[in-house]
Order: structure tokens, then sequence, then C-alpha cells
């Protein structure tokens, strides 16, 4: 099976920016992966030589960078708790120069939107020279990432050319879950044969869908909290802090508003000095087992003067709440939380008058060390 990517995939078309038509693409990207690696009766179809490798090996090492490196950290939830792999993920300029002691059997996962980011090259050089068996989830076939690790699978999102990666980033995490799911279905384990992605995916597409259509409240919201703030933080608990610091990363980069993800227990340590009259600080609440927390830390930055949006998972909304996100399964709220931080990036940056599509200073693919 391939995805037909027409001509008109890289053209804007009616839309004034990539960035917006990315957005706009993500709910097709979900059913894309659905029909690449998803068969009729729901179990994946992914090649076994390479799901005996990871089988095989006793722990699993994310490598990646900027966004990629965000999508790492959502796998590792994927991996860890659907196939009961353990899993680290590393900022790829930091492993190449400080590996970390490595188990006896590693399993590379390259995860890159270009497959040809130099930093997470150089890091491929040294496992092949180690002989450790590698898999690059990569949007560009035959990138080099792809051909120089073990095994490739494809994000098949369509070219993306904003700089400010979307559509990358929840294909990242959707090939994850999907990998997740073949290795414990693989090893037999229960948690992952029950793990419905036909079901599960259609809902987040679905949810995604609800989320670019509300376009007008991030819009408003942005206008409201982020036009003129020198400063702002994404707050999250386990999944939704994975989520946090890639919504920080994308307001600070085509906004560049100084944006900080953070832990919300943590905030309390220190960082929570920094809240004055005025700063936005956005709570990312999806899990039923931390919500309360976060909500008490929400009050915590209130009491000190934030101005606080709220981005909550509907069964633990209230009525303050400014933006609700459809029910998905736990582990899948990323794909569905990140899309209003991505609109909120977005019209901040546009209402700020900045070029939305190519922010000062970054490139799309950064080929030196
Ligand atoms: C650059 C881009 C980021 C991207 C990162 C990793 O810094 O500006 O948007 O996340 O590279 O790129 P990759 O292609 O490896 O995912």
């Amino acid at each position: 099976f391939t995805v037909d990517i027409d001509a008109s995939a890289s053209e804007k078309g009616a839309y004034e920016h990539y960035m917006l038509k990315e957005i706009d693409e993500q709910p097709a990207v979900m059913r894309a992966l659905q029909q690449v690696y998803l068969n009729a009766d729901g179990t994946v179809e992914i090649d076994d030589e390479m799901l005996t490798a990871i089988k095989n090996s006793e722990r699993i090492y994310v490598v990646a960078a900027g966004t990629s490196y965000h999508a790492g950290l959502v796998g590792r939830e994927l991996f860890e708790k659907i196939a009961q792999v353990p899993t680290e993920v590393h900022v790829a300029s930091e492993f190449a120069y400080n590996p970390p002691l490595l188990a006896e059997k590693p399993f590379f996962i390259f995860l890159s939107q270009s497959g040809e980011t130099a930093d997470s090259r150089e890091v491929l050089k040294r496992v092949n020279e180690w002989n450790y068996p590698s898999l690059t989830i990569t949007n560009v076939p035959n990138s080099t990432l792809s051909r120089e690790a073990s095994y490739t699978m494809l994000l098949h999102a369509g070219p993306e050319i904003a700089v400010a990666s979307t559509k990358a980033y929840t294909a990242q995490v959707a090939v994850e879950a999907i990998l997740a799911k073949a290795i414990g279905q693989m090893k037999g384990l229960q948690k992952a044969i029950e793990f419905d992605l036909k079901k599960e995916l259609t809902l987040v597409a679905n949810a995604m869908q609800i989320m670019v259509d509300e376009k007008y409240n991030m819009e408003m919201l942005a206008d409201e909290y982020l036009k003129t703030t020198r400063n702002a933080f994404y707050i999250g608990r386990g999944i939704d802090y994975d989520v946090a610091i890639e919504a920080a990363l994308k307001l600070k980069e085509i906004s560049y508003i100084q944006t900080e993800g953070f832990a919300s227990g943590e905030l309390k340590h220190g960082t929570i000095a920094l809240i004055e009259e005025g700063t936005p600080v956005i709570a990312i609440i999806t899990n039923e087992l931390t919500a309360a927390h976060t909500r008490s830390n929400v009050q915590e930055v209130i009491a000190r003067g934030a101005n606080v949006i709220r981005i909550v998972m509907d069964s633990l909304s209230q009525d303050q709440d400014q933006i609700v996100i459809p029910e998905v399964h736990p582990l899948l709220t990323p794909l569905v939380s990140i899309i209003p931080a991505q609109l909120l990036a977005y019209y901040a940056s546009k209402n700020r008058g900045y070029d939305v599509d190519k922010p000062r200073n970054l490139a799309k693919s950064v080929t030196v060390e």
C-alpha cells in the first residue's frame, strides 16, 4: 500500500501558511497510517524480522532532535506500557559524545522527519560500528538515516514544509503506538492484543478534526493571552508533561515568546518565582490520576497572578476550562492535546506579524552538528 502524494501536497492552496495546512492534515494522516499498517482484523502488519530483533533486545534507545525528540518521550510511554520494553530517550547531540552505559542487547530507534539530521546521523554511525540493530522512523524514503539503519518505517505524512513540525510529530507518535502494539502482540501481551488501534486511531482522527475545527477559539485565546507577553509556561504531568515540552517549543520557535514546558509538580521548587501578574500558564490535563494535582498547581499560579488556559480531556473538564478535547485512549491523548497548542502557537506568531513558516534563525533540516 502506498499513499499517493499528488503535486498539490506541497502547495499551500487556499491556505495563508503551510503550517495551518499541515495542522489541518493531521486527521487524514491518522487515517493513512491505519491503512498502511493495520490489517482488516486490527492486527499490525510490520516486518517480522525487525519485530523479532526488538523482542530479543533488552532495551530500546530512542535517539532524536527537536520535535522528534519530544515524540520519542511519548514513545517511551507506549513502548513501556503497551510492549513492556524498558525505553530510554536521548537527545542525539548529547548521546553522540557522551553515550550512556548501554544494555547488553540494545535496539535503537531514530526518529527524524527529514531523515537527514546530522546529530542523529552521527549516533547512527556509531551504532553501526558497534553492530547494533536499528530502525529509522522518518517521513522521507531513502533519506540518509533510512538508508543507514537496519530497518525503516515511514510516516506517510506527506511533505512537511513549515519549519515548525506539526503533522510529523503526530505521525511519529501514531507510528510508535502501532509499533508498540506490534511488539506486544508478538510477545503475546494481553494489553497489546486488546489495544484496538483501528478503533482508537479512528477516535483520534475524529477528535483531531473537532480540534482543528475549533480554530476560532484558539485564535481568540492567542489574542487574549499571548499577544503582548514576553514569556509563558506549559505545565502537565506524565504524558501531559511530554506534550507540554513540545507545546512550549512550538510557541517559542515561531512567536519568540520565551516559553518553557514544566512538570507541574516541579514548578513550586523554583520556577514559580517567575510567575507575575499576567504571565500566561497553559495547563494540559488528560490524566485522571493526576488531574486534581495539576489543578491545585493551577490554583497556585493563579494566586500569583497568572493567566491560565486549561486544555482538558472531556471527562475531566469543568465549567471554566477553555479548551476541552474529546475523549481518546489515555496513551494517545498527545495526538489530540497538541493540536490546540499548535494552533495557539500559529495564531500567536501570526498576530505578532512574524513569518510563521520560516521563523528566524531556524532551518527545517539541520545537517551540521
Ligand atoms: C530542526 C527543525 C525542527 C526539527 C529538528 C529535527 O531543528 O527546525 O523542527 O524537529 O530539526 O529534525 P528531524 O528532521 O530529525 O525530525
